[in-house]
C-alpha cells in the first residue's frame, strides 16, 4: 500500500467520514476474504464491486477474473475513482486480462443505472454510517441486483459498532439498534457464511449471502 494511497484515503475519511467511514485502506487479507467465493467461480460471471475506495479490493478482484468475465466498479467519491482510475492505467495489478470487461463508475449506488444482475457483489460501504431507511434500500437493491445463487458479501469492523454505541445519545443508539435490526432480518434470510480477518485495521468479520 502506498503513501498516496493511504493519505488520499485519509484525507477523504476527514472531508467525508459518513461515506467513507474507515481511516485506512483495507488490508489485502481482508479484501481476499470479501472475493473469498469469487475465487471459487465456474464460468463467466458478473461482478458488482460497490465502493471501491482506492482500490484495496478492486486489486484482489481483477486477478480472478478471465476472458467473458465483467466487473462494475462504482465508487461515490471523485477523487477515489480518480485515483483509482490512475491505478488502472498504471499498475500491473489492476490489468485485467484478455476478454475481461471492466467498467469504472464515479456514482451514487443509488443512482446506479443497474442492467439486469450480478453474480456476486462484493459491497464494503460502511452502512452503519448510514440512517435506517437507507440501509435497507441499500440492502434491498443489491439483493434485487444479485442472481438467485449469486453471493453478496459485505464487511462489518468488529468492536467499533459496540465502542461508537456506547459512546452514544440515545438517539443516535435508537436508529444503530434499527439498524442491526434491519440487517439482521436480511442475515436471516440469505446468510450463509461469516469469517473474521485479524489481520485488518481495524479486524473485521466478513458476511456472505446468497440469494
Ligand atoms: C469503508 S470504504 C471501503 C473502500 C475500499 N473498498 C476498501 O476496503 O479500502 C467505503 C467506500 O464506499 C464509498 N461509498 C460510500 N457511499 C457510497 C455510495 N452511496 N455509492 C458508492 N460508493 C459509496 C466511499 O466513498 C468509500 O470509498
Amino acid at each position: 500500500m502506498t503513501l498516496k494511497n493511504q493519505q488520499l484515503f485519509w484525507q477523504q475519511f476527514r472531508d467525508n467520514f459518513v461515506h467513507v467511514g474507515a481511516v485506512l485502506p483495507s488490508s489485502p487479507a481482508l479484501g481476499r476474504a470479501s472475493a473469498f467465493y469469487l475465487a471459487q467461480k465456474q464460468g463467466p460471471v458478473r461482478v458488482l464491486e460497490a465502493g471501491a475506495g482506492t482500490g484495496a479490493f478492486t486489486r484482489e478482484i481483477i486477478p480472478l477474473l478471465a476472458d467473458g468475465d465483467s466487473l462494475d466498479v462504482v465508487e461515490i467519491n471523485p477523487h477515489l475513482t480518480a485515483y483509482l482510475h490512475q491505478r488502472f492505467q498504471h499498475e500491473p495489478q489492476f490489468k485485467s486480462s484478455q476478454g475481461v470487461k471492466v467498467h469504472l463508475v464515479n456514482a451514487d449506488l443509488l443512482q446506479f443505472p443497474f442492467v439486469g444482475q450480478y453474480d456476486y457483489i462484493i459491497f464494503s460501504l460502511p452502512l452503519t454510517n448510514f440512517p435506517p431507511f437507507l440501509v435497507q434500500q441499500f440492502l434491498e437493491l443489491m439483493m434485487h441486483h444479485l442472481k438467485p445463487n449469486g453471493v453478496f458479501s459485505y464487511v462489518k469492523y468488529i468492536f467499533i459498532g459496540q465502542v461508537k454505541y456506547y459512546a452514544s445519545p440515545n438517539d443516535t443508539k435508537a436508529n444503530m439498534d434499527e439498524t442491526r435490526a434491519i440487517i439482521q432480518t436480511f442475515a436471516q434470510q440469505y446468510q450463509f457464511d461469516r469469517r473474521v480477518v485479524m489481520a485488518n485495521v481495524p479486524p473485521t468479520w466478513v458476511h456472505y449471502w446468497r440469494k
